[in-house]
């Protein structure tokens, strides 16, 4: 069974607007865990853009509830996060200036902070993904790792798909990629810019077992509601 997890950062972003406590991300993890979600991502800022660290405590610290933190290699963000004591993590690349995350992790670069910082989740059995992108260079590196889980940037298909432009090419480097990662022993993760007709086109690939979603599940949820919008993306990953 293919999984959901649902991100509800811009649940955050939406309270932030105002400055006030309403939308509150706590609820809408616990909503959206009872619509049906399997998982709940939150990504903890270096900027604090949407996620706060009294948000995500809040959020670990439901019973039952299975939550993703992303968080970046910035060891003020790391010690956090040991703290919190999430379900899962992912680590992503981080760049202030973008608007959200823009690619998968340069590993070859930070191979060996990445490495320290998988090893400390993972003594305190704490499931560990890194996102990366489609690169059969990078899947090698993700097991010298060790990692638990590889996510897959699924931006660049998705803009893609939405531009009507040619994908094969894209589609292509993800489904050799999720291969080789599965033979390597590693659980595949997507996300990134997914939407009905882009997660149908992945449910296909059977080594995908988790898809990451937010800003359109989100977006889609304001004219159908999230039991309705959640309801959907399960039936795809039923498909
Ligand atoms: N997965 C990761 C690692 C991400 O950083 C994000 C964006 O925060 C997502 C999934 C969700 O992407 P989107 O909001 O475009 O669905």
């Amino acid at each position: 069974m293919k999984r959901l997890g649902v991100n509800i950062d811009h649940v955050a972003t939406l309270r932030n607007a105002r400055g006030e406590l309403h939308p509150d991300p706590v609820y809408a993890a616990k909503y959206v865990s009872k619509a049906g979600a399997d998982s709940i991502t939150i990504h903890l800022r270096e900027d604090r853009r949407h996620i706060k660290d009294l948000d995500a405590q809040k959020i670990c610290s439901i019973k039952k509830l299975l939550v993703n933190l992303e968080i970046s290699t910035n060891s003020e963000i790391v010690k956090k996060a040991l703290k919190i004591k999430p379900d899962f993590i992912c680590i992503v690349p981080e760049n202030r200036k973008e608007i959200t995350t823009e690619g998968g992790l340069d590993l070859k670069k930070n191979k060996i902070n990445i490495k320290k910082i998988i090893s400390k989740f993972k003594s305190k059995n704490i499931r560990t993904s890194l996102f990366i992108n489609p690169v059969l260079s990078d899947i090698e590196i993700s097991k010298e790792l060790k990692t638990d889980c590889v996510e897959i940037h699924t931006g660049r298909l998705a803009n893609l798909v939405k531009a009507k432009k040619n994908h094969s090419y894209e589609l292509k480097r993800i489904i050799q990629s999720s291969k080789l990662a599965r033979k390597l022993g590693i659980e595949v993760h997507a996300g990134h810019g997914l939407d009905y007709k882009t997660t149908k086109l992945l449910v296909k690939i059977k080594e995908i077992k988790e898809f990451n979603i937010g800003h359109y599940l989100i977006g889609e949820s304001i004219f159908y509601g999230l039991p309705k919008v959640i309801k959907n993306f399960k039936k795809i990953l039923k498909s």
